[in-house]
């Protein structure tokens, strides 16, 4: 069988991606959600654009975790794109940014492929030096930020301050984001991976179909789409027919659209990142039954980790060929029970969990059912 890496060598390479760059919510009030993922996630205050910067019509935190990097935006007046935004889809991440070596290319290869313009190369730049930025819509209202940063030595990107906060807590151990799932509508699957490949050159390494992650009840269709050095996964979920309401489809109907459903943020200690989430009150779906840990040797093999400890935390466990990962996922992150996150550790991995999906999928109905959308 072709291995991730071989397959992820077939992606083109007319787009080369570095990474993500950042992650852009748009939510209904900047300020108090900059002060929750910080407290919650351990997220540090890097820089802010607003009034108090010349910027008139919105406010912008970033924060940072290591690598990640995520961008907290509100509008300032009802009649802004902005608000618009988040009255229809509720606070939600609207910008996957792409880190590259060459705006102006990656604008002009993408959207002579077919995508649909979001904003044409724009040069922002100030005494810090330049960056060039241009964008693309891909699923639902959400866009792809290609960032072009070869010698901006300021704070993120021209038009921010430096943001100096008394109050830095703890960080959490999060590295680096190791995936975004978007959610699409129905029969919207094939459409969407072949913008991926087409668009953007990427290749599709895994696919589950709604025979292999279904429940009692629900059902859905994953395929993962990757870019050409791996760097940058998207897998994408289209709702199945089940017995009952999908999640995914309870997820548009909330959304109001397609979009982001979660991001997958990577720790190298997922004991003491989840321990000190907890302890900040994040709140993480219900644990799996026990019998899910009772089986785990059996399903996995030999964990450096103590299974007793895992089931404590509610951590699941997954193996494939390459080695094993482990990940749990966030209760909804806004009141809308559309975008979470997802805490993952990879040991060798390269896949998403399609063992756990079984596991998830149930403790997530759970949650569904209370809220009575099952
Ligand atoms: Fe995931």
């Amino acid at each position: 069988m072709e291995t991730f890496a071989e397959k992820i060598a077939r992606a083109q390479d007319f787009l080369p991606i570095n990474g993500t760059d950042f992650i852009e919510f748009y939510v209904g009030n900047a300020k108090q959600a900059a002060h929750f993922y910080k407290t919650a996630f351990g997220f540090q205050s890097e820089a802010y654009a607003g009034p108090e910067t010349g910027v008139k019509d919105r406010a912008s935190y970033v924060l940072r975790q290591n690598k990640i990097r995520i961008v907290l935006t509100s509008a300032l007046h009802s009649d802004h794109p902005i608000s618009t935004h988040v009255k229809k889809h509720g606070d939600g991440i609207k910008i996957l940014a792409l880190w590259v070596e060459d705006v102006e290319k990656a604008y002009h290869e993408t959207t002579q492929r077919g995508a649909r313009s979001y904003q044409a190369v724009s040069i922002l730049s100030d005494k810090d030096g330049e960056i060039k930025t241009a964008g693309i819509y891909t699923y639902g209202e959400t866009v792809h930020l290609f960032v072009e940063r070869r010698n901006y030595t300021g704070p993120f990107m021209p038009g921010y301050v430096t943001w100096k906060s008394d109050y830095q807590p703890t960080e959490s151990g999060l590295l680096y984001i190791d995936h975004c799932v978007g959610n699409v509508g129905w029969n919207r699957m094939n459409e969407t991976v072949q913008w991926y490949e087409k668009v953007m050159g990427f290749v599709n390494i895994l696919s589950f179909d709604d025979k292999q992650i279904n429940t009692a009840y629900s059902a859905l269709m994953s395929k993962v789409m990757s870019n050409g050095n791996g760097y940058v996964k998207f897998p994408i979920n289209e709702p199945a027919e089940g017995k009952k309401k999908s999640q995914i489809e309870e997820y548009l109907e909330y959304y109001e659209g397609e979009g982001v459903q979660h991001a997958a943020l990577a720790t190298n200690d997922i004991l003491l990142t989840v321990r000190r989430l907890k302890e900040n009150g994040v709140e993480f779906l219900t644990a799996p039954p026990a019998s899910y840990y009772e089986m785990l040797s059996k399903r996995v093999g030999k964990i450096d980790e103590d299974i007793q400890i895992l089931q404590t935390l509610g951590i699941l466990v997954d193996r494939d060929e390459e080695g094993y990962l482990l990940q749990i996922f966030t209760k909804p992150l806004q009141d809308r029970p559309t975008l979470f996150f997802e805490i993952i550790q990879r040991k060798g991995a390269q896949s998403f969990g399609a063992g756990n999906f079984k596991a998830l999928f149930e403790a997530i109905e759970r949650e569904q059912e209370k809220r009575g959308n099952l």
